[in-house]
């Protein structure tokens, strides 16, 4: 009698391929890794803004150029205007004091104001000689620049023209005016500027050296009164 006994030999799964060599294991792990591209037609968006993206930058840069040389230029004439800007001017040009009343007697001869390059008289009315006062009552200033070429005019008492002294005689070309510095002869094309006076509640005089009106025959009425 035969015991045959059959037993069932259990199934044994299959083992997963495994790769035959060292390489095929290297590319299936990177093939199992890569990334799909869900469209792979479409063009980056870097690419597609790479236009835009550098005229904005080159148009900013101009920009840029432009406004710091602007900036630039602006300072410069800004100093340049603030540099040539007259403040506080003294002497010539400016407010240049000339004493007091006081120290002008009526009729006395002009003084001469170097910083102010003016001359000062006291017009006597009652001084009615050729090279007086024409007449005028009050304080002249008289730049002492010739009008004809510039030359420096000085009041020479002992000049004497046409038998009267006390003329302001230009040196260069004779011009030659009266103490309220009116032209009466030479080549100079008027009589003597004058400049504006002012006189304070102290009776201090201040010549204003920038304000400045050409001459005329009219000077004996242009006086400050004192
Ligand atoms: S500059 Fe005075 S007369 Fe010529």
């Amino acid at each position: 009698m035969t015991n045959e006994t059959e037993t069932e030999t259990p199934e044994v799964p299959e083992a997963p391929a495994t790769p035959s060599t060292p390489t095929d294991a290297w590319r299936a792990a990177l093939s199992s890794r890569k990334t799909e591209v869900a469209n792979p037609g479409a063009v980056p968006a870097a690419a597609v803004s790479s236009l835009e993206t550098d005229v904005s930058r080159r148009t900013f840069i101009q920009a840029s150029f432009w406004g710091g040389l602007g900036l630039t230029l602006l300072g410069s004439v800004g100093t340049l205007l603030d540099f040539l800007y007259p403040r506080n001017v003294r002497g010539f040009g400016g407010p240049v004091p000339a004493g007091n009343v006081k120290d002008f007697a009526k009729g006395s001869d002009p003084k001469q104001f170097s910083e102010g390059q003016f001359w000062m008289a006291n017009l006597d009315p009652t001084e009615s000689r050729p090279g007086g006062s024409g007449g005028a009552d009050g304080l002249i200033a008289l730049w002492r620049k010739c009008p004809h070429l510039g030359c420096t005019v000085p009041w020479i008492s002992g000049f004497d023209y046409e038998g009267d002294k006390g003329w302001y005689r230009c040196p260069c070309h004779g011009s030659t005016y009266t103490k309220a510095g009116v032209r009466v002869f030479g080549p100079a094309p008027r009589s003597m500027d004058t400049m504006k006076i002012e006189i304070d509640s102290a009776g201090n005089i201040t010549v204003q050296t920038g304000t400045i009106t050409p001459g005329g025959p009219d000077n004996p009425t242009r006086v400050t009164k004192i």
